[in-house]
């Protein structure tokens, strides 16, 4: 992406610094995120809220994506929102300092302790799951004398990762209130008479990498219309309408992402068209990226290793990480970019697979990668990482985890520690 350079040693460079020396200063592996990437996409998204949608909404980071103290700051700085799924993804935006009144609690099965810690720390909705969560939420309030407010989860029965997005399967979901079925209707009726909590807004999140716009807008269609449909039938009105995650990426030249400028500007028309069609007003627009604001800001910085070559099958250079700390390909099949930071300006002559150092054969960060030729000691910049490495990063083979260190405007600084043995045994008695 155009925030990686070359400098005059004929190294990378990302935000300004040069890779190489990260790699010298900091240790490998190491993520890197690029600081002004994730401010600008940021921007790009409630900038665009604020030219088509009358800056009538809220951009919430999903937190499951990059979340540490520091990511929490930068998004409180932009006045963004924040997207927690967890005790600790809510735990860490609290410890920060995060207005948790731009919070949004998630989560198909939150415990009685999260639910009790949102109500206390003041989160501006709790995304209600299911009708049991609501039925606990309600006692839970009662007894802190709170009124949280709420949005339900829904499921618009939009499959955005079959090809034409079908209507079908949706029930088959662990997330949310079905449409179809009369549940979500049920829920509603009953949260519009609930004294503990206030029903403001409805939610749903269509899948994840989508790249097309249309199953976006079909959903944005199909909660519209249910808004519609309680306001006829309940005479309530909802105030807000989060349309969740899901913008995809660029990872490798395959990917053909839309510009979030794009997304916004047709999300935005579809949703006034409707709601002038429905005789409805206008809602509070939500939406929760995570892969687009953190991904592209991120790349992982390996030293080579071993090289082995097996004559006419394939080329292993191994790196000091993998699956640990990337678990993506194992898990996902996903591509990445590589180059080799210290030999950027050469040609990507070979087509290598990169293997991490775990007891594993499936852990690798990718095959038939495109590379400069790699030898030990190299170092290798994987592109396109701040999204789900870190945070589903794990210490398998009591791998320790590396350091995430922030780059913006050529200075670079630590702002998650890398973990060390001892950290590894700390909790063992
Ligand atoms: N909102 C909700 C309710 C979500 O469930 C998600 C992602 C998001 C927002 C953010 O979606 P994004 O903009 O990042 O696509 N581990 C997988 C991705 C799982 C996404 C789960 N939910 C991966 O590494 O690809």
């Amino acid at each position: 992406s155009d925030n990686l350079g070359i400098n005059s040693d004929g190294n990378l460079t990302v935000g300004g610094v040069d890779t190489v020396k990260l790699a010298e200063k900091y240790g490998t592996p190491l993520y890197v995120m690029d600081e002004q990437v994730i401010r600008n996409s940021l921007r790009q998204f409630h900038d665009s809220m604020n030219q088509y949608y009358s800056g009538n909404g809220e951009v919430h980071f999903a937190s499951k994506a990059f979340s540490c103290m520091e990511m929490c700051r930068i998004v409180a700085d932009e006045g963004d929102g924040l997207d927690v799924v967890s005790i600790g993804e809510l735990y860490t935006a609290y410890k920060a300092g995060f207005p948790m009144g731009k919070v949004g609690f998630h989560g198909n099965n939150k415990t009685n302790e999260e639910l009790r810690l949102a109500i206390e720390y003041g989160v501006g909705h709790i995304i209600v799951d299911n009708i049991s969560e609501l039925h606990r939420l309600e006692a839970i309030a009662a007894e802190m004398n709170a009124v949280p407010h709420i949005m339900f989860r829904i499921k618009p029965g939009i499959d955005a990762h079959t090809h034409d997005f079908v209507k079908t399967g949706q029930i088959d979901s662990k997330f949310g209130f079905a449409l179809e079925t009369g549940e979500a209707f049920e829920a509603v009726k009953e949260a519009v008479n609930c004294k503990n909590v206030k029903l403001y807004g409805l939610h749903c999140h269509i899948g994840s990498q989508i790249f097309d716009i249309a199953p976006f807008e079909e959903a944005a269609k199909v909660m519209l219309g249910f808004i519609s449909e309680i306001k006829n039938k309940l005479g309530f009105e909802i105030e807000g309408l989060n349309l969740g995650g899901g913008f995809g990426i660029k990872y490798t030249g395959k990917d053909d992402p839309s510009p979030f400028e794009t997304y916004i500007k047709r999300v935005s028309a579809v949703v006034k068209s409707e709601c002038d069609r429905l005789g409805i007003k206008l809602p509070k627009m939500f939406i929760e990226p995570g892969r687009s604001i953190a991904g592209p800001a991120g790349i992982t910085l390996y030293t080579v290793g071993a090289r082995k070559e097996i004559p006419n099958i394939r080329t292993y250079v191994s790196v000091d990480g993998g699956m640990a700390d990337n678990p993506r390909y194992i898990l996902y099949g996903s591509e990445y970019d590589a180059i080799v930071a210290n030999k950027a300006s050469e040609e990507r002559s070979e087509k290598v697979t990169i293997a991490g150092k775990c007891c594993e054969s499936g852990d690798l960060i990718g095959e038939n990668m495109p590379l400069q030729h790699a030898e030990s000691g190299d170092i290798i910049a994987v592109c396109a990482t701040g999204a789900y490495n870190y945070s589903m990063s794990s210490n398998y083979n009591r791998l320790q985890k590396p350091a995430v260190v922030f780059v913006n405007n050529g200075q670079s600084r630590i702002v998650v520690k890398r973990e060390t043995l001892d950290d590894i045994i700390k909790k063992d008695i």
